[in-house]
């Protein structure tokens, strides 16, 4: 295991290369040495983007931090959180799935499912003014012809000199060529994942039809607008906090609640919600050999165990908590909120509001989707480079990815299961202001077109069926979301 100056020697140098940066390491040092590294080099990062440099180095002396001897900035900021009145927003769910949904397993379901989701996304393509044509018709188009169609992508094979992937819309299944020797359609072809629904210009040649153009249904641009009429109030956004694992950093959990309850920064007093997105408890029999990583072995007394660290956060807190796939939760896309055995267990000592995963949360029109994120899961395998062992550097493509095609599990067949209901809800029909992801256990904070992407860490060390995978969690992180001005921040509780 990487001794703790290692590890975040590591993590500092992953973020700077995720955003696009190198750190000289004088800077690396002095933000070592600092109160909140992590803070501090996103922070810089911020700064200098708003410069947009011509060499994308972060030295001493673009370094913006927040040190200790700051404190009279933090008495400040203590003071006006004493003074200024916070005003709770209003906080309304809107879950995407029942406590009770059933299906009867039965393949129409699965044909249902899928047809929902193509024409989900397909009237988004159209809102561009894209005239698109059945497959059918773009075969028997004349030679040099241009068409353009909407299609979910079933497969793909390399040859030699081209990529085929077959597309299928409701008319039928065709085989597109991308050529090797069209380099940059070729690379936009290779990340074209199985199951997404895109736009394509084709042309016709001889029998063939060639790719000119794919068009993601991506989300639109958009302005995060500062309501700064509204004093300051702050959602805290955490996952991945594993309790009854040998490895869960319950010393780092207890640090994050004292700060809760005592933090004099200021921002603590004005916290109003509390969001876990995911694996509160580590649970059973959730990856081979797992027996052996747990300190609690039954999932009950896991609960009870969170259930006291929760109820160590103050009443005037609203606690949700959308589950993950180590909670003992019927694991199919979307999951409903915790069943009511395990709910009445935490809501004993701790009254938590229990969402579905995925969930839309709306505070006063800011509108946060949070999931867990079981879909990274086949992006990491079908994204070309990324893999478990890079995803600090990869994590923000990952997000952003599901975002631009519009999707929560945009890949079907592998591990993630999905729930094959009558419509596909994990189709992203509203850009969310916050994008919030856990599972990963890696820390993300990245902008899309607008849209905030926070993947929040975990509490608990790298397990042994982890390292096997190459994963380098990050521990100990809560990212912080103002509602006034759309600023995040992550507050790192190191040891
Ligand atoms: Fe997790």
């Amino acid at each position: 295991m990487l001794s703790r100056g290692r590890q975040l020697y590591r993590e500092l140098v992953s973020i700077a290369v995720s955003e696009g940066f190198q750190l000289t390491e004088k800077a690396l040092k002095k933000l070592e040495e600092s109160e909140n590294p992590v803070e501090n080099l996103l922070r810089t990062i911020e700064e200098l983007k708003k410069q947009a440099p011509e060499v994308p180095l972060i030295d001493v002396g673009h370094l913006k931090l927040q040190q200790t001897e700051e404190k009279p900035a933090d008495l400040k900021l203590q003071l006006e959180a004493e003074t200024t009145p916070l005003s709770i927003p209003k906080m309304t769910t809107v879950n995407l799935i029942e406590d009770d949904y059933r299906i009867e397993g039965e393949f129409f379901e699965f044909h249902r499912y899928f047809m929902d989701r193509y024409r989900k996304i397909r009237r988004i393509l159209e809102r561009r003014n894209r005239n698109y044509k059945p497959v059918a018709e773009a075969v028997a188009a004349r030679d040099g012809e241009e068409v353009e169609i909407a299609v979910m992508v079933l497969g793909r094979e390399e040859r030699k000199n081209s990529l085929i992937l077959d597309v299928e819309d409701p008319s039928g299944v065709v085989s597109v060529v991308v050529p090797v020797k069209n380099q940059q359609m070729y690379r936009e072809a290779c990340e074209l994942v199985n199951d997404v629904v895109v736009g394509m210009k084709v042309r016709k040649s001889g029998d063939l039809l060639i790719l000119r153009e794919a068009a993601y249904p991506d989300v639109e641009e958009r302005q995060q607008r500062s309501n700064q009429t509204n004093p300051e109030a702050y959602v805290c956004l955490i996952s991945d906090v594993h309790v009854g694992s040998k490895n869960f950093r319950q010393d780092l959990f207890e640090k994050f609640l004292d700060w809760v309850n005592r933090g004099r920064d200021g921002v603590a007093k004005r916290i109003t919600h509390i969001v876990i997105a995911g694996d509160l408890v580590e649970g059973v029999g959730v990856y081979p050999g797992q027996e052996k990583d747990l300190m609690i072995k039954n999932v009950e007394d896991q609960f009870k165990e969170a259930s006291k660290l929760l109820a160590e956060i103050p009443e005037r807190i609203e606690v949700v908590f959308s589950p993950g796939n180590h909670e003992p939760v019927r694991k199919a896309l979307p999951q409903p909120p915790l069943q009511k055995r395990y709910r009445d267990l935490v809501n004993k000592r701790r009254l938590v509001s229990f969402v579905s995963n995925p969930a839309n949360l709306v505070f006063d029109g800011v509108r946060i989707l949070v999931y867990h994120g079981q879909g990274l899961d086949e992006l990491i395998q079908s994204i070309p480079e990324s893999s478990y062992s890079n995803l600090r550097e990869t994590g923000p493509k990952l997000m952003s990815y599901m975002l631009k095609c519009r999707h929560l599990a945009p890949v079907y067949g592998e591990n993630t299961q999905l729930l094959p209901m009558n419509e596909d809800r994990l189709v992203i029909s509203e850009t969310p202001n916050v994008f919030q992801t856990g599972h990963i256990h890696v820390v993300v904070k990245t902008n899309y077109k607008g849209a905030v992407l926070i993947n929040s860490g975990a509490w608990q060390d790298q397990t042994e069926y982890q390292r096997s995978m190459g994963m380098e969690p990050m521990t100990g992180y809560a990212a912080l979301y103002n509602l006034a001005n759309h600023d995040v921040s992550f507050k790192q509780f190191g040891s």
